[in-house]
């Protein structure tokens, strides 16, 4: 579904990426570990269109997607989240996952116009889809309030339910539990679980492993822009070479 072909990405002298070689397959959970500053944003930066490589080839259902730009990856069916939350903090929750479909919908202005009936109809299923989303994220209670003003933990839930709104086929997850106590984290593990059999395949880049061996069916370890090993959550987590990647050498 997702294949990441050779992909470097430098800026300046810094190789923020260096050869990478990665894949993600239809309804699975792929984690993407490594150590501060090793890349990981920025691969998801390059996937979603947000930045491009400067060389290699990402391809999405077999068509490259590194030339793109964000709206027309997103429009192929991938969605993401963002490390820094970016929510529109004045809009109320429910408007924040609105605002997520902008673009689902399918009638035009003029279709709008001349099939108003039908409109009305797409409009409505669009809104009982939002609140299908809230209430898988526990948000039906603060449907009205702004964002700005909803707890953290919250807010990455608002995050993914407005990724999810505009019904991706794949979603890339940028820490998404950062800031979450520990019982929160395993309730945001336990909405990642559901979104495999939703048909969704997730890329979870995230430093906490419990999460990780929570959600995940094979992770990526990434350090200095490059592959390092690739498993099981347990394979990884025992491969000396992770080991020493992030306790350094003695
Ligand atoms: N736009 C940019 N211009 C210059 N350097 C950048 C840019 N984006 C990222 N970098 C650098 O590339 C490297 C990888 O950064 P990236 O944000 O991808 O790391 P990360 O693995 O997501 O780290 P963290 O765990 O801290 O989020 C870092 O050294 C960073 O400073
Ligand atoms: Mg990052």
């Amino acid at each position: 579904m997702l294949v990441l072909e050779n992909v470097s990405r430098h800026f300046g002298g810094l190789q923020a990426l260096s050869g990478v070689n990665l894949r993600v397959e239809p309804q699975r959970v792929v984690g993407l570990i490594g150590p501060n500053g090793a890349g990981k944003t920025t691969l998801i930066n390059n996937i979603s269109g947000l930045d491009h490589p400067s060389s290699g080839h990402i391809l999405f259902d077999g068509q490259p997607i590194h030339r793109r730009a964000p709206h027309r990856i997103a429009r192929a069916g991938v969605a993401r989240t963002y490390q820094n939350i970016r929510l529109f903090g004045e809009a109320t929750t429910f408007e924040n996952v609105l605002i997520g479909q902008h673009g689902q919908g399918r009638a035009s202005m003029l279709e709008a116009i001349a099939f108003w009936p039908s409109f009305r109809r797409e409009e409505r299923t669009l809104r009982e889809r939002a609140r299908e989303l809230l209430a898988q994220f526990d948000l039906m209670d603060v449907a009205d309030v702004p964002a700005a003003n909803l707890p953290y933990g919250a807010q990455r839930r608002l995050e993914m339910a407005r990724a999810l709104a505009t019904n991706p086929r794949l979603v890339l997850l940028d820490e998404p539990t950062a800031g979450m106590n520990p019982s929160e984290t395993r309730a945001l593990g336990e909405q990642i679980l559901r979104l495999p059999q939703m048909g969704l395949a997730v890329l979870v880049i995230e430093h906490d492993m419990s999460l990780i061996h929570q959600v995940c069916d094979e992770v990526y370890v990434l350090n200095f822009g490059q592959i390092i090993a690739h498993g099981t959550p347990a394979e990884v987590r025992d491969d000396p070479v992770v080991i020493e990647a992030y306790l350094g050498k003695e």
